[in-house]
Formats: structure tokens, C-alpha cells, sequence
């Protein structure tokens, strides 16, 4: 199955120029979107992580599927102040001012091995900070996953641990 198919392109979205991948369609797709649970789950098993870990939004559509389908706990990677209880955070600079994000403090023990998911991976800004609070919350993370990556933004070589994706677009 070509899950392209299934991938919407939505020109000039949200601004003039940007070309929108938008999974909308493939999670309206059961069978396309049964594939990409499949083949992601294929893509982390093998470095058999203790849990995932979404990013938020539509990072936590993507790893809620998959850790139901490997029988491992999930959890979140929020904008901060969102999540109850104590919490850690992690700020990091964007093009035009910072942001900061958030997970729970016991989310994870030390030295646990985490896998994170996103749906799309495109400067490597998110997927990047999202590692960097994991280990500051005492995580291994052996590993990123997305369904979709734009090659030309070149965002896999800010990420420092092994990149997975489905399709990618340059
Ligand atoms: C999009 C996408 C990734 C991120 C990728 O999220 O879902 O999370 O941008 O961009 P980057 O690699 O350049 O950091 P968005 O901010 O649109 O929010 P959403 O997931 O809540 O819709
Ligand atoms: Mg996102």
C-alpha cells in the first residue's frame, strides 16, 4: 500500500508558500491507517523500548496505536502548563521567540528506554527538545519515529538518536 495515497497535500497552509501534509486523511483510512501502525511498530520493536512517548498534538495519535499494538505504556509531551502534578520542562528557541514544553516528573524511571513519535518530522526543532527533556527526566532514548519526513529541511541531523520514518518528501 502506498500511504502517499492517503497523505493530504494542502497548499499554502498556515501561511503563503507552506505546503501542508496533513494525516487527517490517513487516520479516516482504516486500512491505510492499520499499515502505518504496522509498519511503525516494525520500525521501533527491534529496540525493544520500555515505553513511548507522544509529542503533542498529533504525536500522541500516532504512539497511542503503536503501544497499544506493542503492549507498552504511553505518555505525553505537552506545552507547558497543561499536565498535572510536578512536572519538568525544557525550553528551546524557535524562529521567533522560545517555547517550553513539559512531561510528568515519574512518567519515567531512570535509565528506562523510551522511543519517541511524531507524525511528521520536518526542522528536527520539536523531535530535537523533546529529547533533550527526556534525558533530563533520566531517559534512554533509543530512538525517534515519524510518519512523515521533509527531506529538504534536513531536520534528521539535529536529531542525535537513530530517525525512523515512512515517507519522506523533499
Ligand atoms: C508540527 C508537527 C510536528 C512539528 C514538526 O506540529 O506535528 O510536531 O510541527 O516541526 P519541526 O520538525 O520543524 O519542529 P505543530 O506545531 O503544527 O502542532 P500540532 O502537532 O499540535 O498540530
Ligand atoms: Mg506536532
Amino acid at each position: 500500500m502506498d500511504l502517499k495515497e492517503h497523505i493530504r497535500a494542502v497548499p499554502d497552509f498556515p501561511k503563503p508558500g507552506i505546503l501542508f501534509y496533513d494525516i487527517s486523511t490517513l487516520l479516516m483510512h482504516a486500512e491505510a491507517w492499520q499499515e502505518t501502525v504496522r509498519r511503525l511498530t516494525d520500525e521501533v520493536a527491534p529496540y525493544k523500548p520500555d515505553m513511548l512517548v507522544g509529542i503533542e498534538s498529533r504525536g500522541f495519535l500516532t504512539a497511542a496505536p503503536l503501544a497499544l499494538e506493542m503492549g507498552i505504556g504511553f505518555f505525553m509531551v505537552r506545552k507547558k502548563g497543561k499536565l498535572p502534578g510536578e512536572t519538568l520542562e525544557y525550553s528551546y528557541g524557535l524562529e521567533y521567540g522560545s517555547d517550553t514544553i513539559e512531561m510528568q516528573a515519574d512518567a519515567v524511571t531512570p535509565g528506562q528506554r523510551v522511543i519517541v513519535l511524531d507524525d511528521l518530522l520536518a526542522t528536527g526543532g520539536t523531535m530535537d527538545a523533546s529529547i533533550q527533556l527526556l534525558r533530563r527526566a533520566g531517559a534512554e532514548v533509543a530512538a525517534a519515529a515519524c510518519i512523515i519526513e521533509l527531506t529538504f529541511l534536513e531536520g534528521r541531523s539535529k536529531v542525535d538518536v537513530p530517525v525512523h520514518t515512512l515517507v519522506s518528501y523533499d
